[in-house]
């Protein structure tokens, strides 16, 4: 099985971005840590970025047909977007929200996600490890 793990705006940053929020690790790193737990795991793993918020909802449609899982860091479009909403919500296997902040603890309009309102499980303040930790119970999901 196949896990797509979709980043929206400025993740491409990462490492170079806020570091003080949002630490040193690259979206690299985070890809080559995603696939050592799937390959333990048996689940192939496919990371994408995007600025742009139609490539997102495109990237979800084509999960549609190739993925079992998805887990995605919408980033701002967490608080904007009922688009990715609305295309998670065709989306059938398991979802999970993954912010590398702790989104709660930051300014009132971080707070709310309509990604939560589909997602299965959210991820939020532990750094770029929540990426993993996030494969890692995606692989409980599926196994
Ligand atoms: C983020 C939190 C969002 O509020 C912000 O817009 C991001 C990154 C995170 O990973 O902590 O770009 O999703």
């Amino acid at each position: 099985p196949m896990i797509h793990i979709l980043n929206g705006p400025n993740l491409n940053l990462l490492g170079r971005r806020q570091p003080e929020i949002y630490g040193r690790e690259t979206l690299d790193d985070v890809a080559a840590a995603c696939a050592a737990i799937g390959a333990e795991a048996g689940l192939e793993t496919r990371l994408l970025q995007s600025n742009w918020e139609g490539q997102i909802v495109d990237w979800i449609h084509e999960a549609r047909e190739s993925a079992a899982g998805i887990i995605i860091n919408p980033a701002a479009l967490t608080h904007t977007s009922v688009a990715v909403l609305d295309a998670l919500n065709t989306f059938e296997g398991p979802v999970i929200e993954v912010h590398i902040s702790q989104v709660h603890k930051r300014e009132a309009f971080r707070h709310h996600s309509y990604v939560s309102h589909r997602a299965d499980a959210v991820m939020a303040g532990f750094g770029v490890h929540g990426y993993v930790l996030a494969m890692r119970h995606m692989a409980h999901l599926l196994g």
